[in-house]
């Protein structure tokens, strides 16, 4: 089939490439020209695993071409739309400009029968909204959530959980389907589940996913504040729960929060987006999610600071990890990065290492000193803190090595990924998140 991807940022690029590599006919489309020469070169914007090799069969192959010229989506039986939707600079909720940007600048190249299908997280209702547009020139108006996760993107897009699609009511709606069934043949013959829904469904099931997901966080994170004023200790509580089938051990993990580009904005836009609706209690939950969340930074940030008696003042501390999450260089709204500039602001000599987020991390808080190769960062630290858990410091640094290297033998777990009796064992003071 002939598609055509719109926004070649996280989710387009990771799409365009994706549906090529399942033998679709992709033209990727952005205004961004630099990012437009990057992946036309074959060379991947961003670090994702599996993304390279996929855009660079495209390119050879000639089935993935990528363009700035939205001229080039006629022809497209389907056209994706996987713009951004930020949160607002003066408020919580979805700056949606670049997603009625697109469809505004499609509008002049569909044709009667074309699909467009929207990938963007959107506040629900928008869809609705852009419906008549769309419909104005003969296409149909579908939306089409995307519940990749970095880190596995590829994976995701090409064998998904799950496939939901959004439809209008009637015929239009029925052939729809039909047709992203036929896009996404490898999954559907795999028999992943593929739910049709109404259009405001298909768009509250991915913000409720993430609301979800979010809040699953912060209620183990929660359970972390009282285990510390009780000394229990939130890992085991977390295993015992995640037992139980009905509420599961992923998405348990305490320590210093979720970040990255989707839950944080996501739930903050979905609180806004209620309270238009005149419903703004029905998830006023989400707004203790968010602050439970921010806690744990505050949190992880005191364990340093108790470490030295009352002061970070001119003491060395080495922090492990920048990026929101291992296997990704995605810096926003990053937890880590957020403790590592808290404890530069408290004085203290902040060095920070990261297997692939270093640069982007240095591009936006260029007053911490970054260091690529993980032992150099540790030599002379007064004190240590792993705040994203790649297996390079989890796994592959042992706690007799790292002694060796460091002045001070004090390490906070801001993600309990580390084995403690194993560290206390080899001389260290440990200090995890929920964890006595
Ligand atoms: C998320 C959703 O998982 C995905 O379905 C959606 O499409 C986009 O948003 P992503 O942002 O890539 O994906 O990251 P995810 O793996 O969900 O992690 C989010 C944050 O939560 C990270 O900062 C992670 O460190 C944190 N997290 C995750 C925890 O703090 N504890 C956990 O147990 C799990």
């Amino acid at each position: 089939m002939r598609l055509s991807v719109i926004g070649c940022g996280y989710l387009g690029a990771v799409h365009a490439a994706a549906m090529a590599s399942i033998g679709h006919e992709v033209i990727g489309i952005d205004v961004d020209e630099r990012k437009i020469a990057t992946l036309s070169r074959g060379e991947a914007p961003f670090f994702e695993p599996g993304l390279q090799e996929i855009l660079t069969d495209g390119i050879a192959s000639g089935h993935l071409r990528f363009t700035t010229d939205m001229a080039e989506a006629s022809g497209a039986e389907v056209h994706f739309v996987g713009v951004g939707t930020p949160q607002q600079k003066d408020g919580y909720a979805a700056d949606l400009s670049y997603v009625n940007a697109a469809i505004d600048g499609l509008l002049p190249f569909l044709s009667p029968g074309d699909i467009v299908a929207g990938k963007s997280t959107v506040p629900v209702g928008t869809a609705a909204d852009l419906t008549p547009r769309v419909e104005a020139t003969g296409a149909t108006l579908v939306w089409n959530p995307e519940f990749l996760r970095e880190g596995w993107a590829v994976q995701d897009t090409i064998d998904p959980d799950r496939l939901v699609v959004g439809v209008p009511a009637g015929e239009p709606g029925v052939t729809a389907a039909g047709v992203l069934r036929e896009v996404y043949h490898p999954a559907v013959a795999k028999n992943t589940p593929f739910i049709v829904t109404d259009l405001a469904t298909a768009e509250l099931v991915k913000v409720a996913a993430n609301a979800f997901l979010a809040t699953k966080i912060s209620f183990i994170n929660a359970m972390a504040e009282i285990a510390e004023v009780t000394g229990a200790d939130v890992t085991q509580l977390a295993d015992a729960i995640g037992h139980d089938s009905r509420i599961g051990r992923r998405f348990l993990g305490a320590g210093i929060g979720f970040g990255g580009g989707c839950l944080p904005k996501d739930i903050r836009a979905f609180s806004a987006r209620a309270e238009e609706l005149g419903r703004g209690e029905s998830v006023a939950f989400l707004r203790e999610v968010d602050a439970i969340n921010l806690r744990r930074r505050d949190r992880a940030v005191d364990l340093v600071v108790d470490a030295f008696g009352g002061s970070v003042f001119k003491k060395n501390v080495t922090v492990l990890g920048a990026a929101f999450k291992p296997h990704s260089d995605d810096i926003r709204d990053s937890p880590a990065l957020d403790v590592a500039v808290r404890l530069h602001g408290l004085g203290a000599w902040v060095t920070i290492t990261d297997p692939a987020a270093l640069e982007n991390a240095e591009r936006m808080h260029p007053q911490l000193n970054y260091v690529a190769d993980r032992d150099e960062a540790l030599r002379g630290a007064d004190a240590v803190i792993i705040v994203t858990e790649w297996d390079e410091y989890r796994r592959q640094l042992s706690p007799q090595h790292a002694g060796e290297l460091v002045t001070g033998k004090v390490i906070v777990d801001g993600r309990n990924c580390l084995d403690a009796s194993a560290w206390r064992a080899a001389g260290w003071e440990y200090y995890g998140m929920g964890r006595p």
